[in-house]
């Protein structure tokens, strides 16, 4: 291991922990910072492990069979992050396989930590969380892993190939499956312009991807995976009209057949849906589609996306 750097059968080794690392319920913020500068150090994403909750895996844990349909449940979910008040006091939720759910509301309401608590980061102290009925604490996390996928907010770009950053999570990917992947991600075009293609090295160039185009090479990534479930956390940040429209129809591709889960921050994510899950406080307030919670005299899916029409108007896609 040469220092400051990482190798790609080292990242690959490290898969099962990336999706530890890139979310935000570990409070990455900083680290994340780090890593996006490209430097990514092996001491580095150790840290950052070495702060991972411990999610500790049962003896008897099966792998799910082939075939995952991706249905997502949970059911009479508590938990609390501390000894405070909990975040989630007889939560339900049902996400149902093969559809788009959004989940909207209010910084702090909760939407990262269903997803977090999905992807079994955190155990719920009471309930369970189920994937096809089989409750998460009962399955592998290697399998779990390798049916979820997340495209986090800020993505990570490693120090590497764009290539590499792209196929790294498949040791046998083609160059030619990395380009279909990249097309369906709409960042085909855009590597191409680069000195070098698909080999051009993302060292402190990385950092110089605007977050629309990583997000776009975090989504080529996920598609590659195929994975029965798939995680996308908007982001928040403002994109030029172009990379906005690309990004979209780059999430359109990925999001079809599959589970997934947005929170949403888009009017033009959230308005395609199939069910759009609206939360405040830790509670589901509302649950439908955007033609039926428009529907809702006074209704607080309703009045939030009032809100966020005015912002995006206002030219801050914010929320
Ligand atoms: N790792 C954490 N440790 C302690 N509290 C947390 C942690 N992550 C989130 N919270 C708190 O839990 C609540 C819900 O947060 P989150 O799920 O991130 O909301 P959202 O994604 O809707 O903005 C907030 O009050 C937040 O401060
Ligand atoms: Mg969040």
């Amino acid at each position: 291991m040469l220092h400051g750097t990482i190798t790609y059968g080292t990242m690959y080794a490290m898969d099962t922990y990336f999706w530890y690392a890139v979310t935000p319920a570990v409070n990455l913020t900083m680290v994340a910072g780090a890593i996006t500068q490209a430097f990514v150090s092996l001491d580095r994403i150790l840290d950052v492990m070495r702060n991972v909750p411990e999610v500790v895996e049962q003896p008897g844990a099966a792998d799910l069979p082939d075939d995952v349909r991706g249905d997502l449940r949970l059911e009479s979910v508590h938990f609390a992050y501390g000894p405070d008040k909990p975040l989630f006091d007889g939560l339900d939720l049902h996400l149902p396989a093969g559809k788009m759910t959004a989940l909207v509301g209010h910084t702090g309401c909760g939407k990262t930590t269903v997803t977090s608590l999905l992807l079994r980061l955190w155990d719920v102290q009471d309930g369970r969380v189920t994937l096809d009925g089989h409750d998460v604490r009962d399955l592998t996390l290697r399998s779990l892993r390798r049916h979820t996928g997340v495209v986090p907010q800020e993505p990570v770009v490693f120090e590497g190939t764009v290539f590499e950053n792209i196929a790294y999570a498949d040791p046998d990917a083609t160059l030619e499956q990395a380009e279909e992947a990249a097309r369906a991600a709409q960042i085909h075009d855009f590597i191409l312009t680069l000195p070098d293609g698909y080999q051009t090295w993302l060292g402190k160039e990385g950092s110089k991807l605007s977050v629309g185009q990583k997000q776009r090479i975090a989504i080529a990534r996920a598609i590659l995976r195929k994975p029965a479930v798939l995680i996308l956390d908007e982001a928040t940040s403002s994109l030029d009209s172009e990379s906005e429209a690309a990004l979209q129809a780059a999430m359109r591709t990925v999001l079809r057949d599959r589970t997934s889960v947005v929170v949403a921050h888009r009017l033009s994510t959230i308005v395609e849906a199939d069910q759009i899950v609206a939360m405040d406080a830790g509670r589901v307030i509302e649950i439908g589609t955007h033609d039926e919670l428009m529907e809702i005299e006074g209704g607080f899916y309703r009045h939030l996306y009032e809100e966020l029409k005015g912002k995006q108007h206002a030219g801050e896609v914010e929320a």
